[in-house]
């Protein structure tokens, strides 16, 4: 069987004579071309250096069938370019016509209940129709072939966020493209195939290879290694329609790179991973989760797990909004201030660019009430107050271009794990392992720590730590990938759920936690969910019996813990397991491997990182006051401490040099305004 591999990171590369990016989608077709002039003038004013443009433009660049109409966007890029606008020229294959559909109604994707999804909106197409893929293939040449050489052009964006509306389509030529690919998989053995899924269970067996479907809507639970087989299956068909738009346009214009707006943190079906390589720029997309307490913990995340994919080189925010979104429950906007403490968020974890969803906000069509640069009241307005300013900022900020962030630690983050964990019959439906993940970060970035993401099969050996929040499915590799980077003087804390089963949702042999028995020198006799509402009390047992610091709470989850090897620290007083351990440490090789078997929040998980920071050496930075968001970036052009005030009130910290953004000298101490940003160059 062929195991999913994952391509070393290549150089990305970028077009660094923009600087730091700044612009938005631009939807020129969308106005009339009297507007274009005013568009060009008003990003000027802004700083505005780069657009995207024609992201959903294929009905009007070819409005039928190998007619073309390129005149408006001839008309638009010689504009820009003579604006000095530099422009990021999309491949509008996001946005199937209704003429494509309607003559090969196949293209329309099928849902797992079998619904055919009609046209009206976007992203309506099946990612292994090979109508669509001639079809996307023909504009996307057209466009090559036309704008290649255009001197605006510096950048393809090809698509728009792959797998945003459409998980997976289920339809008969999908099916036909799963088997295909199962083939390839299990090497053109269904015995193999049998084995990895299980098919001994429910009677399930395959005898030939056109028995096999998608996991369509069935009586109950479809087999879970079918379903994460279709869902690796499924991101890269996503991932082959991207490569074959990629390998026309670098053929066309070897010169231009290529990027695709991911959604690094939010977007469950794309294994991103994979995808990192494929790319000569990684970009992401992000918008606030508005209500959100501390949402900008959550953009930081967002962030981090971007530059991570980015192998820590410098990345490009390819979308984010100015105030509110349009489709979130209640759509809160951003109060002032906050545009650019999270514009600068971002370009503090590693952005080289910052782009908005978009230009000028639309007047018609589903996303009218979605902020934008230029909002409907015109420039009398905060919004574009803010954004003439955040233009400003990044001109004074040019120097930080092309520097890197450093980590300090590293969280294993693994989307085939994430597939696996939330699969239907486990055994709590409160297992969420976007929660495990986002609780430790949270954590992390309230110590002033900066996190990197790492893959469970990357070189950890460069972290002082490493956190392991949840991972469910661990392979073979990953697992001995861990106890390698312990054993040589790591450390690692791992909770609850983790090292369970492998590539196809098989369990582990041998009894829980698996592959990671031995590393955290414990066995785990019975998981213990807990009811809803439930917690438990955990104590630090002394000798002369007393708590140093008193009882902490978990919930959720609870564990009958065998120790063989390692040491309790804390143990459970109520609850399913009491009397039992439920905090333990292993010395495993020179390192230290921790085990946490309830879910901590908050200050209770805090005194657990606070030994691990100690096994490990790691010292969460002295004098940062809380609220305050501290990250360094260091290059070629000196070393950068931005610094953003998420509270109402002034702050400090120690700091010597020149900041950036007033030019005010630093002696001793830098200060930051209530919600205020300073970027200190300190050498
Ligand atoms: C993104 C999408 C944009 C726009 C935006 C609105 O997901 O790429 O085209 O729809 O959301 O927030």
């Amino acid at each position: 069987m062929a195991g999913t591999t994952y391509p070393p990171h290549h150089q990305l590369r970028w077009p660094h004579k923009l600087g730091i990016a700044y612009g938005g989608d631009y939807n020129p077709e969308q106005w009339p071309e009297e507007v274009w002039a005013e568009d060009v003038a008003l990003m000027r004013e802004a700083g505005v250096n780069l657009v995207s443009v024609g992201i959903f433009s294929w009905a009007l660049l070819e409005p039928s069938e190998g007619a073309y109409e390129f005149g408006w966007l001839d008309r638009v890029l010689d504009l820009l370019h003579e604006g000095g606008i530099a422009v990021d020229l999309a491949t509008p294959t996001a946005a199937p016509p209704a003429w494509l559909l309607r003559r090969y109604p196949e293209i329309r994707p099928r849902t797992r209940e079998g619904q055919v999804l009609g046209p009206g909106a976007r992203n309506g197409f099946c990612p292994s129709s090979p109508a669509y893929a001639r079809a996307a293939a023909r504009i996307t040449e057209q466009l090559g072939k036309r704008y290649g050489s255009h001197p605006a052009v510096v950048l393809w964006h090809v698509h728009n966020e792959y797998g945003g509306h459409v998980p997976a389509c289920y339809c008969e030529v999908s099916a036909a493209a799963f088997r295909d690919w199962l083939r390839e998989r299990y090497s053109g053995d269904l015995t193999a195939l049998n084995q990895a899924w299980g098919t001994a269970f429910w009677g399930q067996r395959y005898g030939e290879w056109e028995e096999i479907e998608p996991p369509r809507l069935a009586p109950t639970a479809v087999n879970p290694a079918q379903q994460l087989d279709f869902a690796r299956f499924s991101s890269d068909a996503y991932l082959e329609c991207f490569r074959r738009e990629r390998d026309l346009l670098r053929a066309l214009t070897p010169q231009i790179p290529v990027t695709t707006n991911f959604m690094a943190s939010t977007c469950k079906n794309i294994d991103y991973w994979r995808w990192a390589s494929e790319v000569d720029v990684v970009a992401n997309d992000h918008y606030l989760k508005a209500e959100l307490p501390d949402n900008h913990i959550d953009l930081a995340m967002a962030a981090d797990l971007t530059r991570s994919l980015a192998g820590g080189a410098p990345w490009l925010l390819l979308e984010h909004s100015t105030s509110a979104v349009n489709w979130q429950p209640r759509n809160l906007a951003k109060r002032p201030g906050e545009l650019r403490r999270n514009s600068l968020a971002h370009l503090a974890r590693g952005a080289d660019g910052l782009m908005f969803f978009q230009w000028r906000a639309a007047r018609s069509g589903a996303e009218k009430f979605h902020s934008a640069m230029v909002p409907h009241g015109g420039t009398d307005h905060r919004i574009w107050r803010e954004v003439v300013g955040l233009g400003a900022d990044l001109a004074a900020l040019r120097e930080v271009r092309g520097s890197r962030v450093v980590p300090d630690v590293a969280m294993l983050w693994d989307w085939q794990s994430w597939w696996a964990q939330e699969l239907e019959w486990r055994p709590s439906v409160d297992l969420s392992y976007q929660d495990a993940i986002y609780s430790w970060y949270e954590r992390l970035w309230r110590a002033h720590l900066t996190v990197d993401f790492a893959h469970p099969q990357a070189d950890l050996s460069a972290y002082p730590l490493v956190l392991v929040p949840s991972l469910y499915l661990m392979t073979d590799a990953a697992a001995a990938n861990l106890r390698r980077y312990v054993a040589a003087g790591g450390t690692a804390v791992v909770s609850f759920f983790s090292g369970i089963v492998d590539e196809h949702d098989t369990v582990h042999p041998g009894g829980y936690p698996g592959v990671l028995r031995d590393l955290l020198g414990l066995r785990v006799a019975e998981f213990l969910p807990l009811r809803a509402g439930q917690s438990v009390t955990l104590e630090e047992p002394t000798p002369d019996g007393g708590t140093p610091e008193g009882g902490m709470t978990g919930d959720l989850w609870a564990e009958d813990l065998l120790p063989d090897r390692a040491d309790p620290v804390w143990t459970y007083v109520d609850g399913p397991a009491a009397g039992g351990p439920a905090v333990t440490r292993h010395r495993f090789g020179d390192g230290t491997a921790w085990y946490v078997s309830t879910r901590l929040r908050g200050t209770a998980l805090d005194r657990v990182l606070r030994r691990a920071y100690a096994d490990a050496g790691v010292r969460p930075p002295a004098g940062v006051p809380d609220g305050l968001e501290v990250v360094r970036r260091v290059g070629g052009r000196g070393e950068f401490l931005v610094a953003i005030n998420h509270t109402g009130t002034d702050l400090s910290v120690p700091g010597h040099g020149t900041e950036q953004l007033t030019g005010a000298t630093c002696a001793g101490e830098l200060l930051v305004p209530a919600g205020a940003v300073r970027v200190l160059r300190t050498r």
